[in-house]
């Protein structure tokens, strides 16, 4: 199996959850609050980790107390850390919103992230992901490095609008929701994974629609990052892409049914056990 390397954001999520999310200058009460590990590239790579991919994870950290709690977390799932640098500045931190029916609204606060720079070639690498919450540099930067060794070049250019479409258009496959895929245009990358929510994800241009796994949904927040890191690792073991993005959609009905983000991310087993319910129940 080859090795996912993920060059991406970590944050740390403050979550606060509410009965439904507050209008514009609206104050409302909440009924807790959690601190967790999150940002879209670390939760991708926790997502590969744990369905049981080789991850080498770049990204930035601050020199605080944040970024000693997310280096251990990352360490814990066996994330190769040698790449993962600190610098002399905030860690990221995201305020996130999450309301009664699983809807969330997200502020990110980037501050090492912005540091995050292109990361260096790895011949054992199989596939690299990339997300938008870092600097355009770096995310050219992972592009040229899976390029360097033959790997194949995923990116996932969330939150929408931070990346030009001329970059996206160039790597192998682009996971992208339906606001993601406009800012692209008509000229699209070789291969596009849609995600549609609830109704699973498509393969672009010519492959099928997958159904979404039924899932008791609590809190949506990190279910693109589940999907991103599912086929990352299911594409490094060398599943063909359907196959990965089933693997994806596993994880993400799973993610979606736990709070907050890596703290939300399967085990292989657990995905293989839903996938193998899911088999049973359409069989
Ligand atoms: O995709 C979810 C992630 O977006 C959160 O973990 C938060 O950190 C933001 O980056």
């Amino acid at each position: 199996m080859g090795k996912v390397c993920v060059c991406g954001s970590v944050n740390m999520d403050v979550f606060g959850y509410v009965e439904r999310l507050p209008a514009p200058g609206e104050t409302l009460r909440g009924s807790r609050l959690v601190y967790a590990p999150g940002g879209k590239g670390a939760n991708q790579a926790v997502a590969a980790a744990r369905l049981g991919a080789d991850v080498r994870f770049f990204g930035a950290l601050g020199e605080d107390r944040f970024g000693e709690t997310l280096a251990a977390s990352l360490a814990d799932d066996g994330i190769d850390l040698g790449a993962l640098r600190r610098h002399d500045d905030a860690t990221g931190v995201a305020l996130i919103l999450v309301a009664d029916d699983g809807e969330n609204q997200i502020v990110v606060l980037a501050g090492a992230n912005d540091r995050v720079k292109a990361p260096a070639p790895d011949p054992d690498a199989a596939v690299w992901l990339t997300q938008a919450e870092v600097p355009v540099a770096a995310v050219e930067g992972t592009l040229a490095a899976a390029r360097e060794t033959g790997a194949t070049a995923l990116v996932n250019p969330s939150p929408a609008g931070r990346l030009p479409a001329d970059l996206v258009r160039r790597f192998d496959v682009a996971i992208v929701n339906e606001t993601e895929l406009e800012g692209l245009g008509l000229d699209l990358p070789p291969t596009v994974v849609l995600t549609l929510g609830a109704a699973g994800a498509r393969i672009l241009p010519d492959g099928p629609t997958l159904p979404a796994l039924p899932a008791q949904v609590v809190d949506t927040t990190g279910a693109g990052d589940s999907l991103a890191g599912g086929l990352a690792a299911g594409l490094a073991e060398g599943l063909p892409l359907a196959e990965a993005l089933r693997l994806g959609l596993g994880a993400a009905s799973l993610c979606v049914e736990r709070l907050g983000c890596q703290p939300a991310m399967p085990t292989r087993a657990e995905v293989d056990a839903r996938l193998a319910c899911a088999a049973t129940a359409d069989g």
